[in-house]
């Protein structure tokens, strides 16, 4: 985001679908954009921050008719949710809107209206392939095997329907100038040319109603179609602006226009090439930023309900500490790259980060000065002492803001903890203790004083992270965090005036062993615990990365063999998917489907080894049966096969 003359501010987060409860992918966004607008509002910007849900649609129709309920009772049970966990969480919206608000139906028939009367919107037959699950339209080129969702592998099927058409492919020129308009209109701007390319193919006018279901907004009267509900993608766009009261009471539109849509990559395409063009033909001005952060992982794995790795956000804040939490989702990843959720990569993020280089500091001052200065600072000999440390620390307190404005908070993070380091090292070659000693009062007082200082300036730029921790390490240090000490120690580089230092306790306990176990890892507590298992799992005890010790006879319930690769092929429209065709010592060489394209040329792995698990149900991939697992390593560097280190015959057992 820009430097921002105009100081309203306007954030947003994605509507979720209210087809499943919040999980952390969801409270990764929220907590992103909450970041963003407590900092906004800390230096001073008049700030409106939504968030909502988005309620109708098939996929939802369906899942509320899975449970034997109404849509609008389910949406209301699964949109409570969503609204108490960001509660629970402090997330600080100043409106939570929900697709099936009255007004919301009101602006979106409005924009629908505008668009028709200025010829933007015609209506025709539409034949296409029609995901469910992904509520969106595919051209026969696109599926896999001429029926296979490009992007889920379901299996889509042929809609043929009247449908109103928006003329999407009138704004091509237009939306590729506004890409250029800016460098950093799509943030990471690494996602630039992913959505210029996109552009640049080509865009056909979008489908954007339907008479195939009811569970959605009817056209407007002026229109009179009743079989007609509206596209839930084009309803759902609208939010950002019904929100603001658009067609209805207008007069939070002066927000308008976004400052930032924060989104996950899954919805870029939606936000950075139809929304745009929506805008355009309702001749509005397009949002400042679309922004696109990566795709969090569960040690490793996608998460879903059928694997049972889901993480509950509110478990994980509840056992851990909710700003620790924000602490690690905002550290842990550069903004637009995918993040793995791991109980251990968080444990070591608060107790290095936080507990080590944050708490321990704070501990350090609060025991000196107690004990030399009976806890009275003042800073008046900081620039004579450590003039250089000082220098060093405020550049860097005033270059962090552009990492906000570009999200990329790990980076900001990361600068603020060098000013940590900075204080931590003037202590231990300033050495207070010695000081007194040699009667170097003066010099001691600096040195403790310039922490504190320090401290007192990183609580303020870590507030809109970690709200009420710094206003404990704010309040040990004799003031508060508000816009006006922001000033003060931020912008004008001031240092506390004389105060006296107050004792806290530690903020950030060590944290030895993984407080919360995932449903897989109940279920298999509970299996274990059941008396028809006539094997005690003794070995059932977490270890210290959080997976469940098993005992050699589980292991051993695992068939691993080497393969000989007979054949490779690349799985038509798949970008991840290999077809592996793999001799085992079977009478026929086994299909494997393995996500591994991106790494592998088929051509390269014909006639090498790889090591199988063998007994593994099939399951479908893109409508191919595959019948094993290829163990892989993948790290930041990539993907690479396990392989034994001499060839072995074809079917041998590992173990
Ligand atoms: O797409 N990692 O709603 P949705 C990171 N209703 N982020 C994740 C995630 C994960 N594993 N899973 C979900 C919709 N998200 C539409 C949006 S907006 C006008 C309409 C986050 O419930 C991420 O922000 O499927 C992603 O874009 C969003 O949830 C998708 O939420
Ligand atoms: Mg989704």
């Amino acid at each position: 985001m820009s430097e921002e003359k105009c100081k309203r501010v306007y954030i947003t987060t994605p509507i979720y679908y209210v087809n499943d409860v919040p999980h952390i992918g969801h409270a990764y966004t929220t907590i992103i954009a909450d970041t963003l607008a407590r900092y906004s509002r800390l230096a001073g910007m008049d700030v409106f921050f939504l968030t909502g849900t988005d309620e109708h649609g098939q996929k939802i129709e369906q899942a509320a008719k899975a449970r034997g309920k109404s849509p609008k009772e389910y949406a209301d049970e699964i949109s409570g949710r969503f609204k108490s966990l960001w509660d629970a969480f402090d997330i600080s919206y100043d409106k939570f809107i929900r697709t099936t608000d009255k007004e919301h139906e009101i602006g979106v028939q409005k924009a629908f209206e505008v668009m028709y009367r200025n010829g933007d919107i015609y209506k025709d037959v539409y034949r296409g392939h029609y995901c469910v699950s992904c509520e969106t339209f595919f051209t026969p080129q696109q599926l896999v095997d001429d029926e296979f969702c490009p992007e889920c592998g379901r299996s889509t099927s042929i809609v043929e329907e009247e449908s109103y058409f928006f003329r999407l492919s009138k704004y091509q020129d237009r939306l590729l100038e506004w890409y250029e308009s800016r460098p950093d209109r799509i943030l990471p701007k690494s996602k630039k040319n992913e959505v210029v390319n996109f552009v640049k193919n080509g865009l056909d006018d979008l489908s954007i109603t339907r008479t195939s279901f009811d569970w959605g907004i009817k056209l407007p009267k002026s229109v009179d179609d009743p079989k007609h509900v509206m596209y839930v993608w084009l309803d759902a766009l609208m939010n950002y602006i019904t929100a603001l009261g658009y067609g209805t009471d207008e007069k939070l539109m002066h927000y308008w226009p976004a400052k930032v849509h924060l989104i996950g990559k899954d919805i870029l395409r939606f936000h950075a090439i139809y929304w745009p063009a929506f805008l355009m033909s309702l001749g509005l001005e397009l949002p400042h930023h679309v922004a696109a952060h990566g795709w969090w992982t569960r040690n490793g794995e996608k998460m879903s309900k059928s694997k049972g790795n889901v993480v509950d956000p509110k478990e994980i804040a509840d056992a851990y500490g909710l700003e620790n939490f924000r602490y690690f989702m905002l550290r842990e990843v550069p903004f637009g790259q995918d993040g793995d959720f791991s109980q251990r990569a968080l444990i070591d993020r608060i107790n290095s980060d936080l507990g080590n280089d944050l708490g321990n500091l704070l501990n350090r001052i609060i025991g000196m000065s107690g004990k030399y200065f009976d806890f009275s600072i003042e800073s008046d000999g900081v620039a004579t002492h450590h003039g250089e440390e000082l220098k060093e620390a405020e550049e860097i307190f005033g270059s962090v803001e552009p990492y906000l404005y570009e999200i990329q908070t790990n980076r900001y993070l990361e600068e603020l903890w060098k000013t940590l380091r900075i204080a931590n090292k003037a202590i231990d070659t300033g050495m207070p203790w010695a000081k007194m000693k040699e009667g170097k009062e003066d010099e001691a007082m600096a040195t403790i004083a310039l922490v504190a200082n320090i401290l007192a300036k990183v609580s303020v730029l870590l507030h809109p992270f970690m709200p009420k921790t710094t206003q404990t390490i704010a309040g040990a240090l004799g003031f508060t965090i508000d816009h006006e000490s922001y000033l003060r120690l931020i912008r004008e580089g001031a240092l506390l005036e004389r105060f006296k230092i107050e004792k806290v306790p530690p903020l950030f306990p060590r944290i030895e062993e993984p407080l919360v176990e995932t449903p897989a890892e109940k279920a298999a507590k509970e299996e274990a615990k059941k008396p028809k298992n006539t094997e005690p799992k003794k070995g059932d005890a977490e270890d210290s990365s959080g997976a469940n010790l098993i005992t050699i006879d589980r292991f051993f319930e695992v068939s691993l063999k080497v393969g000989t690769v007979v054949e490779a092929n690349e799985v038509p429209k798949s970008k991840k998917l290999l077809r592996l065709m793999v001799d085992l010592g079977e009478e026929n060489p086994r299909q494997i489907v393995a996500g591994i394209k991106e790494w592998y040329a088929p051509d390269d792995l014909v006639g090498t080894q790889v090591c199988v698990v063998a007994n593994l149900k099939p399951a479908k991939l893109m409508g191919m049966v595959s019948e094993g697992m290829i163990l892989a390593a993948k790290d930041d560097d990539g993907l690479a096969l396990i392989r034994p280190e001499k060839p072995k015959k074809a079917g041998t057992a590992i173990g």
